[in-house]
């Protein structure tokens, strides 16, 4: 076993490769509640305008109290930051805008005091051109690194044009390929140019990224985030991808991502990857960034019925639905709680690459009431939750209005139709000590800190018992403390109807929770059938209530929802 230091707390496995059904039972990521920290924009603890680790150490009294079970930081790894960290330069260190080596590993310990596990950002489809093996592969076709990437000759054009393989594009502009004079050939980038990817049909790739994820497991991190892990594979015959037809905000073709996204071959390594981080002791996790068109595609990068492959791939179906639409949730609900072989779901609704749920839910009317709804849904599923910072505080999105001020690239280069990510990036809010929301006590932050601070921020709405982030933390509490919540299954009521999405979570002993949420402006009145899921019909009891009061009456349990009600009950 290579853990150098012991594995924080978490349910021990007696025998690594034990069945893992039955041990991963009561593991602990299977309940859990994971916090998206964005570093640059958490918390500055050293007045450069820019978040670090220190930043976030000073912050886990917060996010203790608010109930988190783990944080997943995005990258902190040296970086040139073109892609903000998805562009790494060092596996093993920590980039010096962030702090030091000794600072993450006293942030680690930190942590641990507070019952929470850090979960690391782990980039492998693709490094900086500024990491050594980039620099060596781009120097000579004769370096050993040069097979570590993806170069390819290109067509024959006119003397001295060059002219790429195939029509790939980069999912932030352009084709996916560039030429390098010194070796006389493209290599293949899926994001930035500066972010070459790496040839993972070579097996020192894998030998030395897996080498890398050791150095932190070792440490004591307590799983991984992986990066864009769906586009590891790339056809070997680099065949044209179909075209579907218009083109994107970048004034791309839109292809259909056939011969490099979800190749099958990635699979077996993330076979490989699931038995390496299953020797530690300790639960470590594998969490997927999946963005996949379907149930039965997500199932996939579970291993299926072997749950051989990440524990915790992200359904973005659910979260990502982007309508407040009663079938389209039951559907697909539904589909991740029968369709994955028993495994567990990871819901999403927010991250730093997408406009925040706030807007993309909210009708410009009713946003906080819709904030809490979207809260409830996400965190009485059965499964693990993700919340990304700021959500829990109903921060909205702030896109520039300049272009002078963006700091996405896609955005400077997409300006006007795409205005890149800085929007879902801003600073957190935390207070109204200064107008940087007591983020920084420098007036210049990376981002600017929007107006909005002084009613939307943690200070404030701690104190305000009706709040978004109240309402989070007592649905948290709820979640742990509810054997409804943590271990029953997902049952569907009052299924045709369009307005109430309404489900029982029961729990083997009997015990039931009903949520009805009411996703229409008009109120409704619903009556739910408990037999119909399995539950002996008895009176509710409301446990969380928004806006409220709500009650049920009579045997029919008839309950009126105020518009956009969210309502949590248990029967007795
Ligand atoms: C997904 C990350 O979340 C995003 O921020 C990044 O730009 C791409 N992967 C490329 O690494």
């Amino acid at each position: 076993m290579a853990a150098a230091v012991q594995a924080d707390t978490g349910v021990h496995r007696a025998q690594p490769h034990a069945s893992n059904a039955a041990a991963t039972q009561q593991a602990w990521w299977k309940h859990a509640v994971i916090y998206e920290i964005y570093p640059r924009s958490f918390q500055d603890s050293n007045g450069d305008g820019i978040g670090d680790l220190n930043g976030i150490a000073q912050r886990l009294d917060y996010l203790q109290t608010l109930g988190v079970d783990a944080i997943w930081i995005a990258p902190m790894y040296p970086s040139p930051q073109v892609d903000f960290g998805y562009d790494i330069s060092d596996y093993e260190s920590v980039d010096a805008q962030y702090g030091t080596l000794a600072d993450f590993d006293q942030l680690l310990a930190e942590a641990k005091r507070h019952n929470i596990r850090i979960i690391l950002d782990m980039v492998l489809n693709h490094t900086s051109d500024k990491h050594q093996w980039f620099l060596e592969a781009a120097r000579s076709r004769g370096s050993d690194k040069h097979g570590y990437y993806m170069w390819n000759d290109g067509k024959t054009g006119a003397p001295g044009e060059h002219l790429p393989p195939n029509n790939w594009v980069s999912l932030f502009g352009g084709s996916a390929w560039q030429y390098v004079p010194a070796v006389n050939q493209f290599y293949y980038h899926k994001f930035y140019k500066q972010q070459p990817d790496l040839n993972w049909r070579t097996a020192a790739v894998e030998n030395a990224m897996f080498a890398s994820m050791r150095f932190w497991l070792d440490r004591g991190v307590a799983g991984f985030r992986l990066d864009a892990i769906t586009t590891l594979f790339e056809d070997p015959q680099l065949r044209d991808e179909p075209p579907l037809g218009g083109t994107n905000a970048q004034g791309d073709p839109i292809l259909q991502e056939i011969y490099t996204n979800n190749l099958p071959e990635v699979h077996g390594v993330i076979r490989r990857m699931r038995a390496m981080v299953d020797r530690y002791p300790g639960e470590r996790v594998l969490v997927g960034e999946t963005y996949l068109p379907s149930t039965a595609e997500l199932d996939k990068w579970y291993g299926g019925a072997r749950h051989d492959e990440l524990q915790l791939p992200m359904d973005m179906l659910v979260g990502f639905a982007n309508k407040l639409d009663v079938n389209t949730f039951r559907q697909r609900l539904s589909e991740v709680q029968m369709q994955v072989h028993g495994s567990q779901p990871l819901l999403v609704f927010d991250n730093h690459d997408n406009v925040r749920s706030w807007d993309r839910y909210g009708d410009g009317a009713h946003n906080a009431q819709i904030a809490k709804l979207i809260a409830t849904l996400l965190l009485t599923s059965r499964g693990a939750a993700l919340l990304y910072q700021g959500e829990e505080i109903g921060q909205p999105t702030t896109i520039p209005r300049r272009v002078e001020d963006v700091r996405d690239p896609i955005g400077i280069t997409g300006w006007p139709k795409e205005k890149g990510r800085d929007g879902e990036r801003t600073p957190m809010q935390w207070d109204t000590s200064n107008a940087q929301a007591g983020f920084s006590t420098n007036p210049k932050t990376w981002l600017p800190v929007p107006n909005n601070y002084r009613t939307i921020n943690v200070q404030s709405e701690l104190a305000d018992p009706a709040s978004i982030l109240n309402w989070h933390r007592k649905l948290i509490a709820l979640r742990r403390s509810s054997a409804a919540l943590r271990d029953g299954s997902m049952v569907m009521l009052d299924q045709q109807n369009a307005d109430v999405l309404s489900y029982a979570r029961v729990s083997p002993s009997g015990g039931a929770t009903v949520v009805s949420l009411n996703m229409s402006a008009a109120p409704q009145t619903i009556s739910l059938d408990l037999k119909t899921a399995g539950v002996k019909d008895s009176a509710l009891t409301t446990l969380l209530a928004s806006p409220s009061p709500i009650s049920e009456s009579g045997p029919a349990h008839r309950i009126t929802l105020p518009p956009f009600a969210a309502w949590v009950a248990a029967s007795q």
